[in-house]
């Protein structure tokens, strides 16, 4: 390798540490993409332009063809989706990265006349890839579907649990076959494609809704593992250094999110939290009556607060109501009460969602608080207000040991002295589970879109 394209892999490098570094925090990670993907950009010009295989015009003329679909493909999409809509985007870009993995891996194989002679650590990362880029595929396509509705329900295959293994094994079993036979058979090394592709699918399919996070975390791991793979096929620093970011950055989040909700990685994937239908009524006669309250008698109870905590979740991204929201929190501080934002780990549809949703309308960072922190304020607040938010407030999660998400970390709002919430409906949240906590009874609900609602409750506390 020429000494320009080891310094431009170099320099490549740096920005994708820097480049992630800065993604932990929201006020530096527009740069901090942007970094990487500079960097991006630099490693595949320099792959492109600096080698010393000769290449004929007609590549160069379908690479640049490729790059251009491809550019202006993707900054549509991205222009174009919306915030609640993104982790539907992240789950279809994973899945591209695992075709490319997958499909490295075939044309290596194909392409190679000498499978029974070449060295075994080769054949196992070719077949590694195929099997990884396989299953991250198929899976990511499946999320992807899950979250944007079209697979509609939670899909329990009898025996899946056997099911799953059984076809992990097989996996395993072909490729070591590959390995110590040399055997370069097409159609087996279809069958290996084939068996990764069915893996994804059933490895997906009966996860619950509330557990998506977690799978589409895990998947793009594997989508990390499976460029740090190709890296090393074909002996590429950058991207064998970006593909291991992308892997343990992604290993990182899905253990945090598991510990935000207080399940094993091994519970998500053989285990039946969210199991019930996504989106079903989930009115409980048994748990009595709800109050309704307005907006006018809200924003008198807040006027006169001390402490008001406010707790977004997914309807707020959902009716875009930060603005207004953040409208409602000068207002009241200029009346001298203290507000606060509770930030549930997993509150709405991607984590640090609550995060850059505020940040988008310059919501002081200092006002959020993390679930940790705010948990023990709860007690001293005069009014939460919950907007949009249902599974991350439901207290089921202490005290039914039978609900699917009990032992999940919550936010305590039943410990306020009056706690409003505000949805359009009695609807069920994510997890499709009924919360006891609207029937408390110092719950009470402001039914109604949430900009709409919030935007009444300015305009009240503005007359006063
Ligand atoms: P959810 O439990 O999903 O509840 C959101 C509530 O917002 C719904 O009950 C809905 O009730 C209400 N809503 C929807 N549109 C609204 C609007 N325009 N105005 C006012 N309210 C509206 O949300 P959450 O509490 O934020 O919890 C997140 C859930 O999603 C968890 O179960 C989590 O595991 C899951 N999840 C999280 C992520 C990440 S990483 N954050 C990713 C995927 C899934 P109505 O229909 O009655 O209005």
């Amino acid at each position: 390798m020429s000494v320009l394209l080891s310094i431009i892999y170099l320099i490549a490098t740096v920005t994708f540490i820097v480049g992630l570094k800065k993604l932990g925090h929201p006020e530096t990670a527009k740069s901090g993409n942007l970094i990487a993907a500079i960097g991006m950009g630099l490693a595949i010009v320099g792959t492109i332009f600096i080698n010393d295989i000769e290449v004929p015009t007609i590549i160069y003329v379908l690479i640049g063809v490729a790059i251009a679909v491809g550019a202006v493909l993707g900054w549509l999409i991205a222009m174009k989706v919306e915030m609640t809509k993104m982790p539907e985007l992240v789950s279809l870009f994973n899945g591209f990265g695992g075709a490319s993995a997958a499909l490295i891996g075939v044309v290596e194989f194909i392409g190679n006349d000498n499978i029974a002679g070449t060295e075994a650590t080769i054949v196992s990362t070719i077949l590694s890839a195929i099997a990884i880029g396989a299953i991250t595929f198929s899976g990511s396509l499946v999320a992807w579907g899950k979250l944007n509705g079209s697979l509609k329900s939670v899909v329990k295959i009898p025996q899946y649990n056997i099911i799953n293994n059984l076809v992990i094994i097989g996996i395993v079993a072909f490729s070591a076959y590959f390995v110590v036979t040399g055997n370069d058979n097409q159609i087996l090394l279809y069958g290996l494609l084939a068996s990764g592709l069915l893996y994804g699918v059933l490895f997906v399919l009966p996860i619950g809704g509330a557990d998506m996070p977690v799978v589409i975390s895990l998947l793009n791991s594997l989508t990390g593992i499976a460029a740090a793979i190709t890296g090393i096929l074909y002996d590429n620093m950058v991207m064998l250094v970006g593909g291991i970011l992308v892997g343990s950055a992604g290993i990182i989040l899905t253990v945090a999110m598991c510990k935000a909700m207080n399940r094993t990685l091994g519970s998500v994937i053989f285990g039946s939290f969210g199991a019930t239908a996504v989106g079903e009524e989930g009115v409980n006669k048994t748990l009595g009556t709800i109050k309704k309250t307005t907006s006018s008698d809200t924003a008198i109870m807040m006027n006169y607060a001390q402490n008001v905590i406010i707790v977004p979740g997914y309807g707020l991204a959902v009716a875009q109501a930060q603005h207004v929201i953040h409208e409602l929190e000068e207002l009241l501080t200029g009346k001298g009460v203290n507000v606060k934002y509770a930030i549930h780990p997993v509150a709405g549809r991607m984590p640090g969602h609550m995060n850059v949703l505020l940040a988008e309308s310059n919501v002081e960072y200092s006002l959020l608080a993390e679930m940790d922190d705010i948990n023990p304020q709860f007690n001293n607040a005069d009014v939460v207000l919950v907007v949009g938010a249902n599974d991350v407030v439901n207290p089921a999660a202490h005290n039914d040991p039978s609900s699917p998400i009990y032992g999940m970390p919550i936010l305590d709002v039943e410990n306020a002295k009056h706690i409003v919430v505000n949805k359009r409906s009695m609807k069920a949240g994510y997890a499709g589970i009924e919360n006891e906590l609207f029937y408390n009874s110092k719950t009470s609900m402001l039914f109604g879109d949430a900009k709409d609602a919030l935007t009444d409750l300015v305009a009240e506390l503005k007359g006063m």
